[in-house]
């Protein structure tokens, strides 16, 4: 099992790499693949066309009715049950889609975010899933929470700019602080004009970080997005299918 979670400063393309690195694992025939939607806006689900798969703020829901209907369960038997089912409705072509959704962290649900990391643990350290992509919204902190705090790849989509590439070693930070244990540290340089690659690589390097290389802009995004199509629909011969396809070697170590 290989957790991958991606990390950045807001809007660099966190969605978009997780959708494209998706997208070469399946193409390569890997299997076992979940992907995890940890944004409350749901962007990855969309980008992926899973938007109907149900979230683990409904999956709460109905953990609370059951507990009131049927006392004699325990509160994990009824988590387990709920949250096979949750990935069996998220399985889509080639990947399970869970979706985290709204509502979770909020004082009430506390026991029920202890019981859900214990479930979901037990899903991912299992032999179930041979990957965990995760699209993370705000940075470490908040998957500490949701996993067992452990992350193989931790992903940083960057540009060039000075407040994004600030967020590396910010990230860094907080992963030590929030005891999340993480194996690699991989930087992404995602929209950036390539005269600026080098400071990107640059300040990878003096963290300590392996530098991925570069998604080039790339015009099939507007394209999909106003015709509503998913990363799916890119052709396989777009620049930024073809520098993710590089990504998931180095990555891979293939
Ligand atoms: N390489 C690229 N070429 C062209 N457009 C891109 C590229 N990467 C991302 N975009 C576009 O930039 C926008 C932001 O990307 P994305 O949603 O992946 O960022 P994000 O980091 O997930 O944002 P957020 O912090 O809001 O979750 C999207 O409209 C996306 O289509
Ligand atoms: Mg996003």
């Amino acid at each position: 099992m290989k957790i991958l979670g991606f990390f950045g400063k807001g809007g660099t393309g966190k969605t978009t790499l997780t959708a494209l690195i998706l997208r070469e694992l399946i193409r390569r025939g890997e299997e076992g693949i979940l992907a995890a939607d940890a944004d409350a806006n749901e962007c990855l689900a969309a980008l992926l066309g899973a938007e109907g798969t149900p979230t683990l703020s409904n999956m709460l829901q109905k953990y609370k009715r059951q507990r009131e209907e049927s006392p004699e369960l325990t509160g994990l038997d009824i988590f387990q049950n709920l949250f096979d089912a949750l990935l069996m409705e998220g399985e889509q072509e080639g990947y399970d889609m869970l979706i985290m959704g709204r509502g979770e962290g909020s004082g009430c649900f506390c026991a029920v975010n202890d019981l859900l990391q214990a479930v979901f643990e037990k899903t991912v350290e299992g032999e179930t899933y041979n990957y965990l992509l995760m699209d993370c919204e705000a940075g470490v902190e908040h998957i500490a929470r949701k996993t067992s705090g452990k992350i193989h790849d931790a992903i940083i989509v960057t540009d060039a700019s000075k407040v994004s590439l600030d967020t590396l070693k910010r990230i860094k930070d907080v992963a030590e602080e929030v005891g999340t244990q993480i194996g690699n540290y991989y930087v992404v340089a995602n929209k950036t004009r390539p005269d600026m690659l080098e400071k990107v690589e640059k300040t990878a390097k003096s963290l300590g970080f392996k530098y991925l290389g570069a998604i080039p802009e790339d015009t099939n995004f507007t394209e999909i997005a106003y015709q509503g199509k998913t990363v799916f629909d890119l052709p396989d011969d777009s620049p930024a299918t073809l520098a993710a396809r590089e990504m998931v070697d180095q990555i891979l170590g293939t």
